[in-house]
């Protein structure tokens, strides 16, 4: 499997690297960032699901400590990849098992000095990260490696620990804080090969007598640990070792071969090694920028269930289960939210921080007034319930867990069907029900009526939900009965009557489909006359003023994304005519929309659409693509959703091209 590189050092590309070098296990992540960097370059050791707020801002995952802060000195002077010293720089992603490494050559005093690190995440073992710092010189030199844990981290609404401590036991250095809002106690404990001298708040000095041609090693082992956790101890080889092996276990599972096209091989490892490092080692989900920091608040969007989780389904299954697991868990606080608002069953959360909405009423900045923007993401997305009940559906069709539907799985599909019934509106005229005021994936047209999207998702899941109620029944008429008597009294004819009601907007005389009512008598230009528009490159496009707005102009592939989940609904021909108009329209503002007009692509038979867009997914965190900022808030990171994207595109698309022939 080829290893990604990367030659010479461009300060520009600072954070992009962070992204793109990513390294993780599934709960802790490190950015891809040179060991002498600190909290401005964006150094960051982010753990999965462990939420923070800060009064006054928004609640975000938490940052652990860093452990691998190391400057090598000569003298006063740093080795440093931004210094003038510097003769070569090169830094590697080792995909095939997920090391990150950099080799840097410097001149010391007329010696030429290599300085070489790697690291990674123990795939084996949640809590533990490994690195091995080797110098070599070719002459006899002493140097001296200011190492230590770095409590000066990088936070997007931080700062989220109090009572920071730092302390020394033999080769052992520690720094400990207790999370401002829920009081964890995270500690990050690292051992080092050498015992550091001279301790002061955290760091201490290893020294490095250099002997001409020999290496000179400095192995640190360590680990994020929570409440009482203890410090395994265990040896940098013995990590090494079960680190190697796990990501053996994750390639045998989950590779795929594509012969004679090496760029596309290299972008789906790539993006398969992105869902690989998010791979839950327990209940919880994975965050929409993966582990890369704490860009939108650490949280949980439908890209899980909907761009992810086929991957994990075909490959990790039990982590699947995971995925799934999560969504019944916060069941209660998805019923909570209906109730908020005034509905019944279950609506999930936008931006789901263990269940709780962390989406906020204003959700973007403007860059002209640095105003709060009013978004109904929270209130109207209200496709969130579909995406998580079609997710538990695609989870039992591939698995047929019966226990997992009677533990949780059969409730939360019919809660979600049951949410929009009650969000449902019956227009007596035309004798159906609507979806009124809601949000489809394109957020650039916010409350909008009967969006395709979100009324097909519904009708299907809870068509679907019956199904799967009745077919329990059946075989488990005892337990069944106990799920249905948790749930309103005649759920199940309610949403029968319900479903064969709901208005799914049918395509027009040319074939589109209108993604919501109204929307073809929007301004008709194309992407590049709104983006001609613009007064500033962050502005956002969407809300009440955007410039996408009152066009045709969307953010993302929404009647398309639909067929994707639904293909055997609609027609090759309508699939067709539906990419053909929306493709113009689409400014893929979201990087969730590459792969969805790939998938499309493949279907109708569009070999060059569907392998641009391919690459355009897979090949995003590569590039250092997607935007970067919404207005005045940061969304750069990485981009699972993409990777996701780009499996499923092989797979479902690729594939099934090739199944057809
Ligand atoms: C997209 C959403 C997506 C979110 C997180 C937004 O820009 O519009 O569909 O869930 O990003 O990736």
């Amino acid at each position: 499997m080829k290893t990604l590189r990367q030659s010479g050092f461009n300060a520009a590309d600072i954070v992009s690297d962070g992204n793109k070098f990513l390294t993780g296990n599934g709960w802790l992540g490190y950015r891809g960032t040179l060991d002498e960097y600190g909290a401005k370059e964006c150094v960051a050791l982010n753990i999965a699901g462990v939420y923070d707020g800060v009064k006054g801002k928004w609640r975000e995952t938490v940052n652990a400590f860093n452990p691998f802060f190391a400057v090598v000195y000569s003298g006063k002077t740093p080795l440093d990849a931004r210094g003038e010293n510097v003769c070569s720089h090169e830094i590697s992603l080792e995909i095939s098992n997920g090391t990150f490494s950099r080799k840097t050559v410097f001149s010391v005093d007329g010696a030429k000095v290599t300085l070489c690190a790697e690291r990674f995440v123990n795939a084996a073992r949640k809590n533990g990260l490994c690195s091995r710092i080797t110098l070599t010189s070719d002459k006899d030199l002493t140097l001296v490696i200011k190492v230590g844990v770095d409590t000066d981290i990088w936070d997007l609404n931080g700062p989220h620990f109090k009572e920071v401590h730092t302390s020394q036991c033999g080769n052992v250095i520690e720094a400990s804080g207790v999370t401002q809002e829920l009081g964890y106690s995270i500690r990050t404990v690292c051992g080092y090969s050498l015992p550091p001298e001279n301790f002061c708040n955290g760091f201490g000095t290893v020294e490095a007598n250099l002997k001409k041609g020999k290496p000179f090693v400095l192995d640190r082992v360590a680990e994020v640990l929570c409440g009482g956790e203890n410090y395994s101890g265990i040896s940098y080889d013995a990590a090494r070792a079960e680190h190697l092996k796990e990501w053996k276990r994750l390639w045998k599972l989950s590779r795929i071969e594509i012969s004679d096209d090496e760029r596309a091989q290299f972008a789906l490892d790539y993006s398969i090694y992105h869902l690989l490092i998010l791979a839950p080692k327990g209940e919880y989900s994975i965050a929409a920028r993966g582990l890369s920091g704490q860009t939108y608040k650490g949280a949980v969007f439908w890209d899980t269930e909907i761009f992810m989780l086929p991957f994990f389904l075909h490959s990790l299954p039990e982590c699947a289960k995971n995925l799934v697991r999560y969504r019944i868990n916060t069941l209660p606080e998805a019923r909570k939210k209906a109730k908020y608002y005034g509905y019944g069953g279950a609506f999930y959360a936008w931006e789901s921080q263990d269940g709780f909405d962390a989406c906020s009423d204003f959700n973007v900045q403007d860059v002209f007034t640095h105003r709060p923007v009013r978004t109904y993401f929270k209130d109207k997305q209200i496709h969130i319930s579909a995406d998580v009940a079609y997710a538990v559906l695609s989870y039992y069709e591939h698995t047929g867990d019966d226990g997992l539907m009677l533990g949780g799985g059969l409730e939360t599909v019919l809660e979600c069907a049951e949410f929009a019934r009650t969000y449902s509106y019956y227009n007596h005229i035309k004798g159906r029900y609507e979806l009124l005021d809601v949000i489809g994936p394109d957020e650039y047209h916010e409350r909008v009526n009967n969006n395709a999207f979100t009324n097909y998702m519904f009708r299907e899941i809870t068509v679907r939900g019956i199904k799967l109620a009745e077919k329990l029944q059946k075989k488990y008429p005892t337990e069944t009965e106990e799920v249905l008597k948790k749930l309103p009294d005649g759920i199940i004819s309610k949403l029968k009557e319900w479903a064969n009601k709901l208005y799914l907007p049918q395509p027009d005389g040319m074939g589109i489909i209108e993604q919501f009512d109204g929307y073809f008598k929007a301004e008709d230009v194309n992407v590049e006359e709104v983006r001609s528009r613009l007064k500033h490159p962050n502005e956002y496009w969407g809300g009440s003023g955007g410039v996408a707005t009152a066009t045709r102009v969307i953010k993302q592939a929404d009647v398309i994304m639909l067929f994707n989940l639904f293909p055997e609904l609609f027609s090759k021909e309508i699939q067709k005519a539906n990419y053909d108009f929306y493709l113009p329209y689409t400014e893929h503002g979201s990087s969730l929309s590459h792969c969805a007009y790939a998938l499309t692509a493949c279907r109708i038979g569009n070999a060059e659409g569907a392998y641009k867009a391919f690459l355009d997914s897979a090949e995003i965190d590569l590039r250092g693509g997607g935007k970067q900022w919404a207005g005045e808030i940061y969304i750069g990171g990485t981009h699972p959703a993409a990777s996701g994207g780009a499996w499923m595109t092989a797979v479902y698309g690729f594939g099934y091209k090739r199944k057809e022939n």
